[in-house]
């Protein structure tokens, strides 16, 4: 590896107790405590090199050139690093990711743990994993949840104690998560917007007040391996955070017809002895999260339902981590 330059990976992660809406927008700290697991088969690799070759942040994803917001955000994280290593060199960046950028997946999660972490060691830090949890927050906040591995818990907090730890390792519970893709369209309004508007439903003050307890039932069961318990828990945090989005001011609406259609199968599928709970971020987008031996079952299940355009199956994944590509 060369100085200057270091590559990192990690995974994207999927809430099952959501984030939605910042105390501080500026300092991504959340209004609400999340939980999430590392989507194992899913990552992103980002090589980051501080180098005066180039004259400002140059930003290539999946092989193409970005510029515009996307480069801005990756520039302002990338300040922060240069600021805590006291560097004023620019950086080439180089992110791929092998998942599809818009599927429905929080890239931005994956992104900017890999990117956070890679930065820091290519400008010469060392972070312990609180650190660099913190440090990715700023980028994106579910990225923090990226940093640590296996099943993770975020909590709100001022700027120096609001990051993520692992709850219990990938290894604690094999469940799975089938990411059913229904839309591959960019969202008109992204998670950043959408938390800009949370405070404007007359739902969210209720939504954080309930957060607490479905975060700390969300624990129990998931240290349990109780799907029977976790999955009504998850259903109802994603159901409720859709609330708040459908009556913000603008709303917004993710859902589409193929959406609403998997909520209902998931529903008669469990009537018919087939156990799947939905999830649903800020897109179309259905995660369902079931145990190993039903995946097959549930993923043939989704692809009758007209509309899906694909099944990703992701078990847990573990933390971000360096890769010595020498
Ligand atoms: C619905 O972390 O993508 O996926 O901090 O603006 O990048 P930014 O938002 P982001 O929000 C995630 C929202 C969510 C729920 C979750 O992952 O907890």
């Amino acid at each position: 590896m060369k100085p200057f330059q270091a590559t990192a990976s990690a995974h994207p992660n999927i809430a099952f107790i959501k984030y939605w809406g910042n105390e501080d927008d500026l300092l991504r700290l959340p209004a609400n405590p999340s939980l999430s697991m590392n989507l194992g088969s899913l990552q992103t690799v980002t090589t980051v090199t501080f180098t005066e070759e180039v004259a400002g942040d140059e930003l290539m994803i999946n092989n193409q050139r970005i510029t515009g917001p996307a480069l801005e955000r990756v520039s302002s994280q990338l300040d922060l690093v240069r600021a805590q290593a006291d560097l004023r060199r620019p950086a080439r960046v180089e992110s791929e990711s092998n998942f599809p950028v818009g599927s429905g997946i929080a890239s931005s999660a994956a992104a900017f743990a890999a990117l956070s972490l890679a930065g820091a060691a290519a400008a010469g830090l060392t972070l312990n994993e609180a650190a660099l949890s913190r440090l990715a927050r700023r980028g994106s906040g579910s990225a923090c949840r990226s940093v640590p591995g296996g099943f993770c818990q975020w909590l709100p907090g001022d700027d120096g104690a609001s990051f993520a730890t692992t709850m219990a390792p990938a290894a604690h519970w094999d469940l799975r998560d089938l990411v059913v893709v229904v839309s591959r369209e960019h969202k008109p309004v992204g998670s950043t917007g959408g938390h800009h508007l949370a405070q404007t439903s007359s739902l969210q003050a209720a939504r954080v007040a309930g957060a607490w307890s479905r975060f700390e039932a969300c624990r129990e069961a998931l240290l349990a391996r109780d799907l029977a318990i976790l999955g009504p828990i998850i259903e109802e945090d994603a159901v409720i955070m859709h609330a708040v989005m459908m009556s913000s001011h603008p709303p917004l609406y993710y859902w589409n017809a193929a959406t609403m259609a998997l909520i209902e199968a998931t529903q008669r599928w469990r009537t018919e002895g087939l156990p799947a709970y939905f999830t649903i971020d800020a897109g179309p987008n259905v995660h369902l999260i079931c145990e190993p031996s039903h995946a097959e079952a549930v993923e043939r299940e989704a692809r009758k339902i007209p509309g899906v355009q694909d099944v990703l199956t992701s078990n847990p994944g573990g933390p971000a981590r360096l890769m010595d590509l020498t």
